[in-house]
């Protein structure tokens, strides 16, 4: 194991997409940002230096941060922000994982155009459970706008109404030859015939879950949010914001050209967006095969999935399961300490000072709680037992009646707080996250900062306590750090709390989250030597 040292400058820097061009927020004038390259078990520290206007945080999505909150990253809930002009340095070890995570900007819409990859490999010596791949290669795929994202959502919450949706869907920052203009914004994934790929897709884009398809071949999924799952072969893959998917691609043709696509799913009556992004993977012979050629139009092509193509999606989750072997066990928590129920949606609540929706705005909640943000962070008021920030009393279950549909007002009349659950180290959880909606039910990918959790149930329509747990799959559920919360359904998981400290449960649609889909766990120190909150570092950013 070693020290990794990184530097990231958060720097704006002029960007033309679509034939127009504004300035960004990016780390060391990347976009997509850096990689971010570690082994498992190595300590990584990342300085992060704040050049721009903004107050900037970020979070190293899918780290466990085993005992180290303070390098979580989320702005006031484990850290306040990083100021203009000020630095903080993100130091934690890579305990127990490896595979493809992400890192992203933690505050306001920041993670637009703040985002890269984390690529952990195997121990050296360790190979991977799949016969080594030929070459790997980060795909990235992200949402544009042409305007300034941050106005985007402040317009949104003035209004109270939903914000623009993306004018493009990218692939490695470029759209593909969507419009015009862009003829030459296109990512060209360069392979050899007869060997094989290990794509590591990444879903940076905040608001949209995407389907992601190559013409002429199929792909092999060995990975998803850094933990092996058992192999599998599918045309199509479905990933949700902040999730990631590792997929092995055999290059079987001979030559050629041959389209990818990247599409929103998006089952929910209110869906409003058909962009699709593409990118060409182009045979080379040998020798070329990192050279990125630009502006050639393939030759194979396909069609993307209609956008509400849940059958297919369904399919593709279905699919998922642990590896479970010897060697990477699914420990499944088999009897439970904590069992809740989460109702999260979307609903309305009164607005008069809103320009538009008649006086009302558009909210989102867990368990009819609106969350509001702390003005200081949670982990420094919880460490420093500051009293007045929090409480400790979010509700175990949803205070009303609730129902999957659409309409039914006892779903949501939310209420505002900052509440947080909270758990003693070691205790085992369940939470089944049932979606509801007053506008109407859509899906959410609900990402849980400081774990892993075993996906071990999901179903459509409301949860049965009584039936549905019969059907659970103890034995090799996927375990994840984001799931989808089906349209109008539920889905169960189950984590044990080993890692004391405040963790972030939140939708990772951002505006969902902005809306205030989201909560937090408090987890308490053990008694033993290793299961306390280490000490904040010196430099932590105050509030
Ligand atoms: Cu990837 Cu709290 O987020």
């Amino acid at each position: 194991c070693r020290v990794r040292n990184y530097k990231f400058h958060v720097v704006s820097k002029n960007v033309t997409r679509l034939c127009s061009s504004k300035p960004i927020v990016t780390v060391n004038g990347k976009f997509p940002g850096p990689t971010l390259y570690a082994r498992e078990g190595d300590n990584v520290l990342v300085k992060v230096v704040n050049r721009v206007s903004y107050n900037v945080s970020i979070h190293w999505h899918g780290v466990r941060q085993l005992r180290t909150g303070w390098s979580d990253g989320p702005a006031y809930i484990t850290q306040c922000p990083i100021e203009p002009g000020q630095s903080y340095v993100y130091n934690f070890t890579i305990t127990g994982q490896r595979g493809t995570l992400l890192w992203h900007g933690h505050i306001n819409w920041l993670r637009a155009t703040v985002h890269g990859a984390i690529v952990i490999l195997p121990k050296r010596g360790v190979p991977y459970p799949f016969p080594k791949p030929h070459e790997e290669k980060v795909l990235v795929l992200a949402e544009w706008w042409k305007s300034d994202t941050e106005a985007v959502i402040n317009e949104a919450m003035k209004s109270g109404m939903a914000p623009n949706v993306s004018d493009a869907h990218l692939i490695n920052g470029l759209p593909g030859s969507v419009a015009n203009c862009s003829s030459q914004e296109v990512f060209n994934l360069a392979v050899e015939s007869a060997k094989t790929y290990l794509l590591r897709i990444i879903n940076a884009a905040l608001n949209e879950e995407l389907f992601f398809k190559i013409a002429g071949h199929n792909v092999t999924v060995v990975e998803v949010d850094a933990v092996y799952v058992k192999p599998f072969t599918t045309d199509t893959i479905i990933i949700a914001p902040g999730q990631t998917t590792n997929v092995l691609l055999t290059a079987h043709q001979k030559s050629g050209k041959y389209l990818i696509v990247v599409s929103p799913f998006m089952d929910a009556p209110v869906a409003v967006d058909n962009q699709t992004a593409t990118a060409t993977l182009h045979y080379t012979s040998g020798g070329t095969t990192t050279t990125e050629l630009s502006g050639d139009s393939p030759t194979v092509l396909t069609t993307p999935p209609p956008k509400n193509a849940t059958q297919i999606a369904n399919q593709f989750i279905n699919s998922l399961k642990s590896l479970n072997s010897p060697k990477y066990p699914a420990n499944v928590p088999l009897n439970i300490d904590h069992s809740l129920f989460f109702t999260v949606g979307l609903g309305v609540n009164p607005c008069p000072t809103c320009t538009a929706g008649n006086g009302s705005r558009v909210v989102a909640a867990v368990n009819n709680v609106t969350f509001v943000m702390p003005n200081t962070a949670l982990l420094q008021a919880h460490y420093y037992n500051i009293t007045g920030v929090f409480t400790t009393d979010f509700p175990a279950n949803p205070p009303r009646v609730y129902n999957y549909t659409a309409n039914i007002t006892q779903n949501m009349g939310t209420q505002n707080g900052t509440r947080l659950y909270r758990v003693p180290y070691n205790s085992t959880v369940q939470v089944v996250l049932q979606d509801t909606g007053v506008i109407a039910p859509e899906s959410h990918p609900v990402h849980l900062h400081g774990f892993n959790f075993f996906v071990v149930g999901r179903g459509v329509g409301n949860y049965d306590p009584k039936k549905d747990p019969k059907k659970f799959n103890l034995v090799d559920p996927v375990e994840r750090n984001t799931l989808g919360v089906p349209n109008g359904g539920w889905t169960a998981i189950r984590f044990t709390t080993d890692n004391p400290g405040i963790w972030f449960l939140h939708c990772h649609f951002e505006v969902h989250t902005t809306w205030g889909l989201k909560m937090a766990f408090l987890v308490d120190n053990g008694k033993g030597p290793k299961q306390t909150l280490v000490p904040p570092p010196n430099d932590l950013p105050k509030c």
